[in-house]
């Protein structure tokens, strides 16, 4: 046992983009399909938690969200915190406060949820190492950080590694599972400083949460017509990464972009989280690409805003077009532009 009484732990996790969508999960936040991101390097979450030995029950005594409270964040956190006390024991007989920012505006298109929630599971595992006195090895740490982080939220269990990542059962992957994702090796250099510059066209909040999204699933007729595809997608996309394949790359996310919204429109009730300028920015990449042969795409998460997704030969390119083109169509001009990352960083 540690004999320190209070201390802080700090982890900086980083947001993914998925490239193999998530989208539907069965009972115990298991997902209907595999999917595969990449983590992202400048759209972090820093997380500082400081730990006290004192109740006999877990408690979170402070919650700050960008350094204020946040209630309703707060409540979501203290709740979870709550249901994972059985896995993590070592959360019986401690306080905590906790204070999460982000480097990127809320609801911009950027899945808060996974970086937060990444950052806070790594920095829970960082403190049942410390409570207990247990030396996980690498392996093990960043398994138990993903499984943690998936019961936040699905998405989350990608971003505690850095680099391409699986999150589901694929025979084809070892390691792969559905309870904690797994980091694929094996990248060809084409793709290995792949860049996403992020469109922002509306930072308003979506209609329907992606909680709503995954449970309308339960009864989508083409659900499992969609994960099928989804396996059939995820293994050619490998192939594509492994074989430094850009323009079947670019054909796989864009499909699985298309069909994410195609099955939020085929949900009873069907509903659009696209709005017409997603639409703009994607006949014009579509025709930037047709014009100058470059191997650039996008993808879409639940969301009205596009990844505009490009090897880092083609950034110059790239972003004159998006200065000359696409800005016009984005809330204030704005754009985020980010790529792939090493992962999270422990701070403290
Ligand atoms: C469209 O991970 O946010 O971004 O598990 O309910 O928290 P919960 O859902 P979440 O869903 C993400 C869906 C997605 C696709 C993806 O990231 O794979």
């Amino acid at each position: 046992m540690t004999t320190a009484n209070s201390g802080v732990i700090e982890w900086e996790c980083p947001s993914n983009i998925a490239l193999i969508k998530y989208w539907g999960k069965k009972e115990g936040q298991i997902p209907m399909n595999p999917s595969l991101s990449f983590t992202l390097s400048e759209s972090v979450t820093n997380l500082t938690m400081e730990y006290s030995y004192g109740r006999n029950q877990t408690f979170l005594t402070e919650f700050l969200f960008d350094g204020k409270p946040n209630p309703v964040f707060g409540r979501k956190i203290a709740d979870y915190l709550l249901a994972i006390t059985p896995i993590l024991p070592a959360l019986r007989h401690i306080n905590l406060k906790i204070n999460s920012v982000n480097t990127f505006p809320h609801s911009s298109g950027i899945a808060s949820s996974a970086s937060s929630f990444g950052a806070l599971a790594l920095a829970l595992c960082s403190l049942e190492n410390m409570v207990t006195g247990t030396e996980f090895n690498e392996v093990l740490f960043y398994k138990r950080a993903s499984y943690l982080a998936r019961l936040a939220s699905g998405s989350a269990c990608r971003s505690v590694f850095g680099g391409f990542v699986i999150w589901g059962l694929m025979d084809e992957v070892p390691g792969s599972g559905d309870e904690a994702a797994v980091p694929l090796t094996d990248i060809h250099r084409e793709f290995r400083d792949i860049r996403d510059s992020i469109l922002i066209v509306s930072s308003g909040t979506k209609a329907i949460s992606s909680s709503k999204g995954h449970e309308l699933m339960n009864r989508n007729p083409f659900a499992s017509t969609r994960a099928f595809q989804a396996v059939n997608n995820l293994k050619r996309l490998i192939t594509s990464l492994t074989n430094g394949e850009l323009n079947d790359f670019i054909e796989i996310i864009e499909t699985e972009a298309l069909t994410l919204h195609a099955m939020m429109m085929t949900s009873s009730p069907g509903y659009f989280l696209i709005i017409p300028q997603t639409l703009e920015i994607i006949g014009k990449i579509r025709k930037f690409r047709a014009d100058t042969g470059l191997p650039v795409g996008f993808t879409l998460d639940a969301g009205p805003n596009v990844h505009f997704i490009y090897p880092h030969p083609a950034e110059m390119d790239v972003r004159r077009f998006i200065e000359k083109d696409l800005t016009e169509y984005c809330e204030n001009s704005r754009v985020i532009h980010d790529k792939i990352g090493r992962g999270p960083e422990r701070k403290r």
